[in-house]
Parts: C-alpha cells; sequence; structure tokens
C-alpha cells in the first residue's frame, strides 16, 4: 500500500493525499474547502474522477458521513474565445 505522501488522489493537478490531509487538518472541512487550498478538482475534468475521493477524505477526517459533505458545485469548462465571437462573428472587431 502506498504511503498518503506518493498516493495521488487528483491526478489532473497531481495532488496527493497528504496535501489534502493537511489541508483539512488546516481548517478545510468541506469538499470547496479543500479545493481552494489545494487545486484538487481544478484539473481538466474539473473533479469529476477525484471529487468523490477528496470527499470521502473530508467525511472520513471530520467524521461526517459521506453523502453530508456537499460535492462541490460543478462549473461550465472555460473556452477561449475569439473577441470575433461576441460580435456575431465579425473577425475585424
Ligand atoms: S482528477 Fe482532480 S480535477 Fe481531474
Amino acid at each position: 500500500m502506498e504511503n498518503s505522501e506518493e498516493l495521488i488522489i487528483c491526478r489532473c493537478q497531481e495532488v496527493t493525499e497528504q496535501e489534502i490531509l493537511d489541508a483539512i487538518r488546516d481548517g478545510a472541512d468541506t469538499v470547496d474547502g479543500v479545493k481552494r487550498r489545494t487545486r484538487a478538482c481544478m484539473g481538466l475534468c474539473q473533479g469529476k474522477t477525484c471529487g468523490r475521493l477528496v470527499q470521502r477524505l473530508v467525511a472520513r477526517e471530520t467524521g461526517q458521513k459521506p453523502d453530508d459533505v456537499f460535492l462541490q458545485k460543478n462549473r461550465m469548462p472555460a473556452r477561449p474565445l475569439k473577441m470575433g465571437d461576441f460580435c456575431g462573428g465579425n473577425e475585424n472587431v
């Protein structure tokens, strides 16, 4: 079994279990709190892969039931747009 310093929980941001545990001990008691401290759940998949794992770690470490730990708010992925896309497709704007 890997130790928590090597075990990657968030593959997108390469956040280890130990970093998440440190964030929880630093006061994070929600998935969003862990997210703000570690950047877990902020990668390409937006937490679809790691969100439940972070939720379970928060629940275990804070003595809550996993279902009582609110899963992060999902946000639409941001994509770069050309300025012309805002102006009806006119590339010269
Ligand atoms: S695995 Fe954490 S954001 Fe993708």
